[in-house]
């Protein structure tokens, strides 16, 4: 875990309200891997007080990105940066998707801005395994597919792809996938996230998820984002024992 200040290179609007940042540190890009994150302090103000935490959605050479979606103010201010200032980050942290296995496929799952960790991901992958993504989103203008591949998209008002729900979509193309070489990799709202947990329990699947909560230091001191695990008899924190999990090692 680095405390550092890199430059920020580009800040791009992909969609209305879904922004793409670029800040350029040869060090953390080196070390940096899919599935985890960084805390970012937006300013130097009382407000936002805490950090917020984002994940690692690609790396290109010296540079790391984060995309983000407008939820709160933390957000309105990031979008409001320019090229030339610096960032407060401390990161990598987590522990990011286990890649390794022996499956031919892998399956990704991203609901809304839950597409942010799967460009450095695919990026990983490529040429090692077959990619099979499927993104889902609120509506044509929510959808992002940056650094993504081979993707199917389905949106909640039909406006592109698919008219219903990742999972919905997902279920639809399983028979046409071969299920005993897959491994999926999940992240968006933790209500999709329960959703796929029962479907990977019912079909049997290899699954890894990337949840979501409230956090404050981001590195396992302050006890502040604890998850339950599956049968109920500790608690994991999802920003040192996560974010990424065995979608059956937690209760959501
Ligand atoms: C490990 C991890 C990785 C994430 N990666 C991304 C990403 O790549 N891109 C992205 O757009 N968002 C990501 N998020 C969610 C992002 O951190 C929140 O959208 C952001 O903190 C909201 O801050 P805000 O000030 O704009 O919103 P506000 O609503 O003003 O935030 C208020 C408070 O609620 C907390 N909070 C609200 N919603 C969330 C949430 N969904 N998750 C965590 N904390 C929340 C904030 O920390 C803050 O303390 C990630 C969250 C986690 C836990
Ligand atoms: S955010 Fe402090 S322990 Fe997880």
């Amino acid at each position: 875990m680095i405390v550092s200040n890199p430059t920020i290179n580009s800040l791009k609007k992909l969609k209305d309200s879904i922004y793409l940042l670029e800040c350029v540190s040869p060090e953390l890009a080196e070390i940096s891997q899919p599935g985890q994150f960084f805390n970012i302090k937006i300013n130097e103000t009382l407000f936002p007080l805490l950090r917020r935490p984002f994940s690692i959605c690609d790396i290109q050479g010296d540079s790391i990105f984060f995309m983000f979606e407008i939820h709160g103010e933390g957000t309105r201010q990031l979008a409001a940066k320019e090229k030339g200032e610096t960032l407060d980050l401390i990161g990598p942290l987590g522990n990011g998707f286990e890649l390794e296995g022996d499956y031919k496929t892998a399956v990704i799952i991203a609901g809304g801005i839950g597409t942010a960790p799967f460009p450095l991901l695919t990026k990983r992958l490529k040429g090692k395994k077959e990619i099979l993504t499927f993104i889902g989103a609120r509506d044509g203008n929510s959808v992002s597919t940056y650094g993504l591949e081979n993707y199917s998209i389905s949106t909640d008002d039909g406006s592109v792809g698919f008219h219903g729900t990742v999972l919905q979509n997902f279920v639809n193309s399983l028979p046409d996938i071969d299920k005993s070489r897959i491994k999926v990799f999940a992240c968006g709202p933790n209500a999709m996230l329960r959703e796929l947990q029962k479907m990977v329990n019912h079909y049997d699947l290899d699954c890894q998820i990337s949840t979501e909560c409230a956090m404050a230091c981001g590195f396992g001191i302050c006890q502040g984002c604890p998850v339950e695990s599956h049968n109920g008899d500790k608690y994991l924190l999802v920003c040192s024992d996560g974010p990424v999990f065995n979608a059956r090692e937690i209760k959501l």
